[in-house]
């Protein structure tokens, strides 16, 4: 489908429909496509400095980017590295964890451990720490081996339990493994709180601390991966927040720019830069890309900050989480309806199904329902979720669920 325009959460064809983008164009917009502001912010900025070396150079935006940025996120992350895309800020957590102990003489410390489910971008490296799935298949031998643990998935849980009773028992494959093995292990990486594609699987803030806790206790990194769950998807500016867990690597992309053009940040401690700061020159990160920390992105995503500033962000926010609880409530209702799972602005419903999963056939029949009705909405396999921009209006996300509910009706 070609798309002429677009504005707020609307999209508009070039045969003359009009479609509500009820996941935000894969997560990334935040305040509405083509947001004035930032629009306006770009514009300015392409005619100062449209892009310039960011080894060795630094220009006002990306400095203005890194300032905002540090009053956001928690104190402890004090460096941040520039990259392109939510893959790319994964990669550089990646090699930072394992350089991080190689550079102390410790290279035999460079595993990494991730979770069932997790699903971490598209590059090798980030395929490599991502869970077996349709999109990993066929790169089978480009990955490279990670140790998988078991996630919080609730409503499938691995260990037989039931939230109401457990006590994270999930979490003690992790325990076990940090126990054996934690003088290999460089870093282990999360989605905090919220699998994104594995499902949109919301963890208890519980999981994740007991995840920072053994990372600690055997001086493994923790790296949060917060491209889908960072600037305020989650109700808080992070998932980590939440928790009150303090991650020793963070990756942001997606939402940064408010969803006008691609950037990747890698945030990390001052313990975590401390090993890259020798005058030996083999101790260097060496990671860089072409348009790392351009000027248009940094601009874009400094305008995007100046609206949480300006605008009641957060009250909006509030006002979908209550919306979500409210009709997912209802469509529990519904016998094909398995799981309903909300936080923050995110709202999923998984649907029984006999083949459960990505290439379940349920979703290209649900993909066309939706989109006959004009709405976009790109179902998980049997994992149906809305993720709107945050300015969507109360009528708006209604009428988004009256179409998920007229699906489970007419469908199944
Ligand atoms: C949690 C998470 N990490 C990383 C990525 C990869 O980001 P990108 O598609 O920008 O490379 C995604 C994309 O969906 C994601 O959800």
């Amino acid at each position: 489908m070609q798309v002429e325009r677009a504005k707020g959460v609307y999209l508009y064809t070039r045969d003359g429909k009009k479609i509500l983008d009820a996941i935000s164009s894969w997560w990334v917009n935040l305040h509405g496509h083509a947001n004035p502001r930032i629009a306006a912010a770009i514009a300015e900025q392409a005619r100062k400095l449209e892009h310039v070396i960011i080894a060795g150079f630094t220009h006002d935006a990306a400095e203005e980017l890194a300032r905002r940025l540090r009053k956001w996120v928690m104190p402890q992350l004090t460096h941040l590295f520039f990259s392109d895309d939510g893959s790319t800020a994964v990669e550089v957590a990646l090699k930072m964890a394992v350089q991080h102990f190689s550079n102390q003489g410790r290279g035999e410390k460079r595993e990494i451990v991730a979770l069932e489910h997790g699903y971490h971008g598209d590059t090798a490296g980030a395929m490599s720490v991502s869970d077996d799935s349709p999109f990993t298949e066929p790169f089978a031998a480009m990955r490279y081996p990670v140790h998988r643990v078991h996630a919080a998935y609730c409503y499938r849980c691995p260990v037989g339990l039931k939230r109401e009773t457990c006590h994270i028992e999930c979490v003690g494959q992790l325990e076990t493994l940090l126990a054996e093995r934690g003088e290999k292990i460089a870093a282990v990486i999360v989605e905090p709180l919220l699998q994104g594609a594995g499902g949109m699987i919301v963890h208890p803030a519980e999981f994740l601390q007991k995840a920072r806790a053994l990372c600690t206790k055997h001086d493994v990194l923790l790296i949060a991966d917060e491209v889908l769950t960072g600037f305020g998807r989650t109700g808080k500016m992070f998932a980590c927040d939440i928790a009150g867990v303090t991650p020793d690597l963070m990756c942001l992309s997606k939402g940064i720019t408010g969803g006008f053009l691609p950037m990747g940040v890698t945030l990390c401690t001052d313990r975590v830069e401390a090993a890259f700061g020798s005058e030996d020159r083999r101790h260097t990160f060496y990671h860089g890309h072409s348009y790392t920390g351009n000027a248009l992105a940094c601009a874009a995503a400094n305008a995007s900050l100046q609206i949480f500033d300006d605008e009641p962000v957060f009250d909006r926010i509030a006002t979908i989480t209550r919306i979500h609880g409210e009709r997912l409530l209802q469509l529990r209702q519904y016998a094909v309806v398995g799981d309903t799972r909300q936080i923050g602005s995110i709202g999923a419903l998984e649907l029984r199904a006999e083949d459960a999963g990505y290439l379940s056939a349920m979703r290209p029949k649900l993909y066309q329902f939706f989109l006959e009705r004009g709405v976009l909405l790109r179902p998980l396999g049997n994992v149906v979720y809305v993720l709107p921009p945050y300015v969507i209006e109360p009528e708006e996300l209604h009428r988004v669920y009256d179409v998920i509910t007229e699906a489970v009706e007419a469908l199944f």
